[in-house]
């Protein structure tokens, strides 16, 4: 039964690094990945697409129940049309954490998050991973960098691209996202009782993956 397939719940705010370590160590696994903030953004994307507001909650997660995502290696596909990039705008990212909030568009989400857990294990990563979607993963892990860090490291993401970008402005988006992400009553952004908890601010991606996998070999 899926209940027997292991499952490492690694969460924490936004640019904790988490969606890197997490592929990471699933590819150190050879478990499967799931990326559930991006479930959020592709039901952001759909809405800011056919005008549906971010207080329409019912509507959101009828679109959430009726989209059929395709993850083809790190693309993401929608109805046949490649949404990798068009996911991760600033824009999308914004509606995603405004529509978040909904606990029904939550609920509507269950089941195909639920449907990621396959054998040989999974990986996944979100915000309420340990503590609503797989209460009982093997491995629950919360992964905490302080602001200027997390600030810091989009900083250099986006000055790689070529975007402009701004620290103090990243600082306070950050702020903004961590207030709306622990605060909402639906499945709040918080460690799960169980969680193993880690500062990554001052560690390197490799010292991170390598102190979850020990953690996993010891449970
Ligand atoms: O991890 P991310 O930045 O891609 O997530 C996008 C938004 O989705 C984030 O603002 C909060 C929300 N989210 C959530 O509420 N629960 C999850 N398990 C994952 C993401």
């Amino acid at each position: 039964m899926s209940s027997s397939v292991p499952v490492i719940a690694i969460d924490g705010p936004t640019a904790s690094g988490k969606g890197t370590v997490a592929q990471r160590v699933a590819a150190a696994l050879g478990f499967h990945y799931l990326d559930s903030g991006a479930l959020y953004r592709l039901v952001a994307l759909l809405a800011l697409e056919r005008g549906v507001a971010a207080d329409e909650a019912e509507q959101l997660a009828q679109l959430a129940a009726t989209m059929r995502p395709h993850f083809a290696g790190d693309r993401i596909e929608l109805a046949g049309r490649d949404v990798t990039d068009a996911i991760r705008t600033e824009e999308v990212s914004a509606m995603a954490s405004r529509i978040a909030v909904h606990a029904p568009l939550r609920a509507a989400l269950l089941e195909l998050q639920k449907s990621f857990r396959r054998p040989p294990g999974l990986v996944a990563d979100g915000r309420d991973m340990g503590t609503v979607v797989f209460p009982d993963a093997r491995l629950k892990v919360y992964l905490t960098a302080s602001v200027e860090a997390r600030a810091e490291r989009r900083y250099k993401q986006l000055i790689e691209k070529g975007i402009p970008a701004n620290i103090a402005a990243l600082s306070a988006d950050l702020r903004a996202r961590d207030e709306r992400d622990s605060r909402r009553s639906a499945a709040p952004l918080k460690p799960a009782e169980d969680a193993y908890q880690l500062d990554s601010s001052a560690l390197a991606i490799d010292e991170v993956v390598a102190q979850i996998l020990d953690w996993y070999r010891r449970v």
